[in-house]
């Protein structure tokens, strides 16, 4: 750690990685956190959909990939994982070794509750040539049944490098698959599951905001629906969308995806301006307060439940080992094509 107490996390190039500990030296929570994280020898990880404060003390913020990238490597004994439970999964199946835990146990996601096992399961029984790829949204018992997991960082990748053979579906999310249809070319079946938060983005309301915000470049996360990403000057995961408004020379942005975002990209570009898109139709509501899209599942984590599931250790992520085993395998196999 350095003088100003900032540390960079090996490998770490793209995110934020450690904020000066501003946060830990003002607010006595934060330096609880801190003090508990070193006497556990913790990492926290929390993705970018995070409350401002969670963000503040975590080693490492980012998107579904990085944290991926960042559990695989990570040499502390105990993970706090800042996201939804299928995240905290798949940090527990790269280190079944390592206590995992997450501030609230009740942090699921819409995509994962679409896509049952068994369902999945017997979807797969009606095609033998079916090659699954399941987006990193989605249960360990599902992973255990795939070929390789995509994240929305390298979904594109990964299908481009799927067997020319194989027929291929794509779960669970098919705003996703069809969005990654459209830049491979690659047919697929499609999964309907979606995420709840980014289909309520419509594109009636996004032409009204680029109507008032003309200079502004328009990013949207590939969840969202084709009408609305068919408006966008970039489709990416949210940490690309975080480069994306970094390097692009625009002073204004339009941002369609959950709002906890807006808090890493007004620290790393304090001079730009972010919108974040509505979620409802500005003219049929005028004078309402713009209600930003917000995932109710990331937000169930708190800073106190932060504190307090490393005080007690607890909710803990298990699985049963046969899961462990055999999701580890796509998990893997994504690792390594995505550093190809
Ligand atoms: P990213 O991997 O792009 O951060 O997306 C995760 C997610 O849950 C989006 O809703
Ligand atoms: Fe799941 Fe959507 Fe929440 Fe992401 S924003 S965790 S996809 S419900």
């Amino acid at each position: 750690m350095s003088d100003d107490n900032t540390i960079m996390l090996p490998g770490a190039d793209h995110a934020v990685v450690r904020p000066p500990m501003l946060a830990e030296r003002f607010d006595p929570l934060a330096r609880e956190i801190y003090a508990l994280k070193k006497q556990l020898n913790a990492v926290i990880l929390a993705h970018n959909y995070q409350v401002g404060e969670i963000q503040d003390v975590a080693d490492y913020v980012g998107d579904s990939l990085g944290l991926a990238q960042q559990a695989a490597k990570t040499s502390a004994d105990v993970i706090v994982f800042c996201g939804v439970h299928f995240m905290a999964e798949t940090a527990k199946i790269l280190n079944p070794n390592k206590i995992v835990v997450l501030p609230d146990k009740d942090a699921g996601c819409s995509l994962e509750e679409s896509c049952p096992a068994d369902k999945l399961a017997a979807l797969q029984a009606t095609n033998p040539n079916f090659w699954t790829i399941a987006y990193i949204n989605c249960s360990a018992a599902v992973k255990a049944l795939c070929d390789v997991i995509v994240t929305s960082g390298n979904a594109e990748k990964i299908v481009r490098a799927a067997p020319a053979d194989k027929d291929l579906l794509f779960v669970p999310d098919e705003n996703l698959g069809q969005w990654v249809m459209e830049q491979t070319g690659r047919p697929m079946t499609l999964w309907k599951g979606n995420c709840y938060a980014h289909v309520e983005f419509q594109s009636a309301t996004l032409l009204r905001i680029k109507a008032q915000f003309p200079a502004a470049k328009v990013v949207v996360h590939p969840e969202a629906l084709r009408e609305v990403r068919e408006l966008a000057d970039a489709v990416c995961s949210t940490e690309k969308m975080i480069t994306y408004c970094r390097d692009n020379p625009a002073k204004q942005f339009v941002i369609v995806t959950e709002s906890g975002i807006i808090h890493r990209m007004e620290k790393e570009c304090p001079e730009k301006e972010f919108i974040c898109a509505p979620t409802f139709d500005v003219m049929k509501m005028p004078g309402d307060k713009c209600r930003c899209s917000e995932c109710k599942f990331m937000k169930l984590n708190t800073l106190e439940k932060v504190r307090d599931c490393m005080k007690s250790l607890a909710p803990r992520v298990e699985l049963p080992e046969h899961i462990l085993k055999r999701a580890r395998l796509p998990i893997e196999r994504m690792l390594e094509i995505s550093v190809r």
